[in-house]
C-alpha cells in the first residue's frame, strides 16, 4: 500500500499567510499540518509516500519534509503543474502509484486517531474505495454523501442544498480502479476534476465504495477558525515539558517550553506551547496558544492564538486573542476602539495599534 499526500493548492482562504507560504506548512501546536499526515502514514506502516506539490510552493515543502527519513518513510515529490482538482492529482501521480492500492490524504487535514484502523479495514474487506464521513454544521462547504442502508448512493461536491450533513473527510483509500474513474469524469463548475465525482463514478459502475463515519475529530485547516480549532484539539493532547529557562515565572497546567526559551516575570496557563529560543518578558500567555520558535513577547497578554516563528508582540493595552501571525510579524502599541485584537497577518507584516 502506498500513500499520496496532496500538498498543492493555493490556500486562498488563509491569505495573506499563504501569499508567502504553503498552507500545509502553517503550524498546529508548532508543527506543520503536513507533518501530521506524514506521521499518520508512517504509523500505519506505509513506507512509500508521494507528495503532490505545486510549482509555486513545492520547493518550500521539499525543504521542510526532505526525503522523509526522519518520519520513517520515503517521500517522492510529484509536481502538479496546475491546480486542476483532486482527481487530476491522482492522475498526475499515476506513474508513482502504478497499480498499487493507496491512501490519499489532503495535506491540510488533521484526523484524530490516525489511519491505522482504516488501513486495516481496507486491507480486510478490499473494497474499491473506502471513504470517511463526518457530520458537519456546514455541509455545503464539502463533498456530501447520501447513504442508504449503510451503502453510498450519492456523492455531491459542495451542493447548494445538501441532502445530508455527512461531509467527505479528506482521507480516502483506493485501489487502482480509481484511475479509470478519474479519466472518465468531466471538470466540475469550478473547473476541477473532483475526486467526489470519481468516487460517484465508481458507485455508478457498480464498484464497492465503503463508507466509514469517523469517531474522533477531523479538521480541514483551510480557514483561520479551523486552524485555531485544530490548534486547540492538538494542544489538548500534549504532555507537559519544561526545558527552557524560567525566571520569576509561573507555568500552570499542560505547557511545553522548548529548550533555550527564556521566560521572565511571565505566567503561562496551558494548554500552550512556547517554541525554542522564544523570549517572553512581563507576559501572560493564556490557554490554547502556540508561540513559534524565536518569537519575542514583551508586556503583553496573548491567548488562543498561533504565532509563527520570529514574530514580536509588545506593549499591548488589551489581550490579543484568536489571532494568527505569520513569520516575522511585529505588533506594537496603538490606540483605537474597539479594544480588541484580531489578526490574520502575513509574513513580514508590521501592525501598529493606536
Ligand atoms: C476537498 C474535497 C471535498 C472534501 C474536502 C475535505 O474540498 O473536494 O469533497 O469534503 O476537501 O477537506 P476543497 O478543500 O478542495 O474545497
Amino acid at each position: 500500500m502506498k500513500g499520496l499526500i496532496l500538498s498543492g493548492g493555493k490556500g486562498t482562504r488563509l491569505r495573506p499567510i499563504t501569499h508567502t507560504s504553503a498552507k500545509q506548512l502553517v503550524p498546529v501546536a508548532n508543527k506543520p499540518v503536513l507533518f501530521y499526515g506524514i506521521e499518520a502514514m508512517a504509523a500505519a506502516g506505509i513506507e512509500e509516500v508521494g507528495i503532490i506539490i505545486a510549482p509555486e510552493t513545492g520547493e518550500e515543502i521539499r525543504t521542510a519534509a526532505g526525503d522523509g527519513s526522519r518520519f520513517g518513510v520515503r517521500l517522492t515529490y510529484i509536481v502538479q503543474d496546475e491546480p486542476l482538482g483532486l482527481a487530476h492529482a491522482v492522475l498526475t501521480a499515476e506513474p508513482f502509484l502504478g497499480d498499487s492500492p493507496f491512501v490519499m490524504y489532503l495535506g491540510d487535514n488533521l484526523l484524530q486517531g490516525g489511519i491505522e484502523d482504516l488501513v486495516a479495514a481496507f486491507r480486510d474487506s478490499e473494497p474499491d474505495a473506502l471513504i470517511l464521513l463526518t457530520p458537519v454544521a456546514d455541509p455545503e462547504q464539502y463533498g456530501v454523501a447520501e447513504l442508504l442502508d449503510g451503502a453510498v448512493v450519492r456523492l455531491v461536491e459542495k451542493p447548494a442544498e445538501p441532502r445530508t450533513n455527512l461531509a467527505l473527510v479528506g482521507v480516502y483509500m483506493f485501489n487502482a480502479r480509481v484511475h479509470a474513474a478519474a479519466r472518465a469524469i468531466e471538470p466540475s463548475s469550478r473547473g476541477e476534476l473532483e475526486i467526489t465525482d470519481a468516487i460517484q463514478h465508481l458507485v455508478d459502475s457498480g464498484r464497492r465504495v465503503e463508507p466509514h463515519v469517523v469517531k474522533g475529530w477531523w479538521k480541514d485547516t483551510g480557514r483561520l477558525e479551523d486552524m485555531l480549532a485544530a490548534n486547540r484539539l492538538v494542544l489538548d493532547t500534549i504532555e507537559a515539558r519544561v526545558e527552557g529557562e524560567l525566571i520569576d515565572s509561573q507555568v500552570d497546567g499542560r505547557v511545553v517550553i522548548e529548550p533555550s526559551a527564556r521566560l521572565e516575570r511571565t505566567t503561562v496557563r496551558g494548554p500552550a506551547i512556547i517554541g525554542a529560543s522564544a523570549r517572553l518578558t512581563d507576559c501572560y500567555i493564556g490557554p490554547y496558544t502556540a508561540i513559534g520558535d524565536g518569537c519575542s513577547i514583551e508586556n503583553a497578554e496573548v491567548e488562543h492564538s498561533i504565532l509563527l516563528s520570529g514574530s514580536a508582540v509588545s506593549n499591548l493595552a488589551g489581550r490579543m486573542e484568536s489571532s494568527l501571525l505569520g513569520r516575522n510579524v511585529t505588533v506594537g502599541r496603538d490606540h483605537r476602539q474597539p479594544r480588541a485584537y484580531r489578526f490574520l497577518v502575513g509574513d513580514n507584516s508590521e501592525i501598529g495599534i493606536l
